[in-house]
């Protein structure tokens, strides 16, 4: 693997494919033991959660269903700042296990303003299964439960996540040069 320069901006090869699947599939693991007999709903975060979502729900050996929701943010008008709110949210949510799978939490902005639309729908449980966390860009109280991979604090793209719209497709994890 090598450098790949996406419009301005130089990546190298972070995480491979193989370490990626391992990843996902020891994740997979912890949710086929802890919702066997549950049928949990994934909730996917669209876009970026749309390829961790797919190779994740192949794992599950379990019952369980998913759907997608995306989440628009705009400014609102109250001195709260940004709203975030869904659409696409259609599911009976009350008295169902939900697990959001999410690309990355990354100052866990998004997660912890969508959290309470959630948890209004009277969920059984409420957990979270990212690809990513950055623990040194978090600015919010967000706790994934399940989590593939810690990263440092840098920008990073494949797997579902974008630069400027592009690098989604990359099936490896790349990470911007320093
Ligand atoms: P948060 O609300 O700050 O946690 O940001 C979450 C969203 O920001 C993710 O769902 C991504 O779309 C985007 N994001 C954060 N860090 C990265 C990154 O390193 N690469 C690509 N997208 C990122
Ligand atoms: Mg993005």
């Amino acid at each position: 693997m090598s450098d790949i320069k996406i419009h301005d901006k130089i990546f190298e090869p972070f995480i491979s494919k193989a370490k990626i699947a391992e990843g996902v599939k020891k994740v997979a693991a912890e949710i086929n033991r802890d919702y066997a007999g549950k049928n949990p709903l994934l909730l996917g975060i669209l876009n970026g959660s749309f390829i961790f979502a797919a190779d994740l729900f192949r794992e599950l050996e379990i019952e369980a269903e998913i759907s997608f929701i995306k989440l628009v943010s705009y400014k609102g008008t109250s001195s709260t700042g940004n709203v975030v709110t869904s659409i696409g949210l259609e599911e009976q949510l009350a008295d169902r296990h939900i697990i959001i799978v999410e690309d990355i939490i990354d100052t866990g902005k998004t997660l912890h303003s969508f959290m309470p639309e959630l948890q209004n729908r009277k969920p059984a449980s409420l957990k979270i299964a990212t690809f990513l966390t950055k623990p040194d860009a978090l600015k919010y109280p967000v706790k994934a439960d399940y989590n593939v991979f810690e990263i440092e604090h840098k920008f990073v793209v494949g797997y579902g996540l974008d630069y400027d719209g592009l690098g989604r497709n990359i099936p490896e994890l790349y990470i911007l040069k320093a």
